[in-house]
């Protein structure tokens, strides 16, 4: 189960009882999360499916995900945004390092399925031209399926990425069509169009989630899948946190939204979520477009980053310490992950490390962590540290809504709506105007 240490940073409160006092205000936002009474209460969408499960839904995402496991090297998911950034984030911290020379051969961390899965790769979460000649090049001689994700059909990145790789899967493969996998609105968007001319499977975004909030819907479970993850354990794991998180007692999601809105409210301004386990920093990649468009409107909101130690000591760990003291720090942890590797002692000792032979690096990791905590809240940061059991399909899903139902809570207390992102379109339109759409 998660677990928020959070003394830390309530010593940074201004007063002691701000969060009593706050209380009843956290207790309406998370109600209105509940009854759907709030601003944006319509798209409330990534509650309900877990309220109930659609295991019908699983069983087809596992048989689609069994076929591309099946005959495919790689699946290319094509998308931006939320129609990306969950999928990456559950694969990059539930699949191997390193991908063995031989796809067959493996690490022991990973279950057989996750060992023999195709290679995921991502196209269409930039424009870079670059990166998809490189890409395609890659992929020739390749058995390659695609997912394209896109909820509106419509935007830029995903559809030109689509137009080019549609073209190249016609041109070497007979079953193009039946490579492709379209996940997107039931009825909207250009991708609906090409699919009834093709013929694409195809699965629906349901129209009251909204993208970053679509992880636990085909959009992030689909490419899991067939990365060989157990989806059913990550999205059950959602729906134990979504149940416990119900309750307004002894809740670890409004305790986190409390906190870091009165630090907010006291004048900082930047949140950094940090992890010592490089696996989780795709966690950190989709956290920050949760909070980044969920709460960064009407000049309000933490601007949220995310940060890998302890390579990020060696660089950003010196703005920690000692730069301007507007920022909190939450640490994201796992208390088993996998790091048992023992540091081997040595006769000369001419390094110096002998002081450490004996100790596996997960416990070298942990000082770490504790010697940051420490040092970064004495250097005047409040911090805080959310812990898992371990990184797997069960706690990744209760993460996942964890932080779901922190943001939408957070964001009504700011008085914002969590589920829109008006300031997106502003660079849109000012970079099709330069393009010339009409
Ligand atoms: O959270 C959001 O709504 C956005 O980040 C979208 O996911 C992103 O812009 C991609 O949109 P679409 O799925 O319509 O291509």
């Amino acid at each position: 189960m998660l677990r928020l240490d959070a003394a830390p940073a309530r010593a940074f409160l201004d007063e002691a009882d701000a969060l009593d006092r706050l209380r009843p205000r956290v207790e309406a936002a998370h109600r209105a999360v509940l009854d759907g009474s709030g601003q944006g209460g319509d798209m409330l969408g990534w509650r309900r499916l877990l309220r109930a499960p659609n295991d019908a839904l699983l069983e087809d995402l596992e048989t689609t995900a069994a076929r591309i496991r099946e005959d495919a090297d790689v699946l290319l998911c094509i998308g931006i945004g939320g129609s990306y950034l969950g999928a990456k984030a559950v694969i990059d911290a539930l699949t191997p390092y390193f991908r063995a020379p031989s796809r067959r051969a493996g690490n022991d961390l990973f279950g057989e399925a996750a060992r023999n899965a195709p290679e995921i790769l991502f196209a269409g979460h930039h424009m870079s031209g670059a990166y998809l000649r490189e890409l395609l090049a890659y992929l020739d001689g390749q058995s390659v399926y695609v997912n394209v994700i896109s909820k509106s059909g419509t935007t830029l990145e995903p559809a030109l990425a689509f137009r080019f790789v549609r073209r190249w899967l016609e041109e070497r493969f007979e079953d193009a069509n039946r490579r492709i996998v379209v996940t997107t609105d039931p009825e909207q968007g250009a991708l609906n169009a090409l699919r009834a001319e093709k013929g694409y499977k195809k699965y629906e975004i349901p129209p009251d989630v909204g993208g970053r909030f679509s992880v636990l819907t085909p959009v992030g479970l689909l490419p899991i899948a067939a990365a060989g993850i157990d989806v059913r354990s990550l999205f059950y794991g959602a729906v134990a946190a979504f149940e416990r998180l119900a309750a307004p007692e002894d809740n670890a999601a409004l305790e986190y939204a409390a906190l870091r809105y009165a630090l907010h409210q006291q004048g900082y301004g930047t949140e950094v979520l940090a992890v010592f386990e490089p696996r989780l920093a795709g966690i950190g990649g989709w956290w920050q477009q949760l909070f980044g468009e969920s709460e960064g409107k009407e000049h309000r909101g933490l601007f949220p980053a995310t940060l890998q130690y302890s390579t990020d000591l060696h660089s950003l760990g010196q703005y920690l310490q000692q730069g301007r003291r507007t920022l909190i720090e939450t640490f994201l942890m796992a208390e088993h992950d996998g790091g048992d590797l023992r540091v081997p002692a040595t006769e000369a000792d001419l390094d110096g490390l002998n002081y450490l032979a004996g100790q596996t690096l997960r416990h070298v990791n942990r000082q770490a962590y504790e010697g940051t905590a420490h040092a970064h809240a004495e250097g005047g940061v409040p911090v805080m540290t959310l812990w898992m059991d371990r990184i797997a399909p069960g706690p990744l899903g209760e993460l996942l809504y964890f932080f779901e139902h922190a943001v939408a809570v957070s964001a009504y207390l700011l008085g914002l709506n969590p589920f829109d992102q008006p300031g997106v379109e502003d660079y849109k339109r000012a970079m099709f105007n330069r393009l010339g759409r009409p």
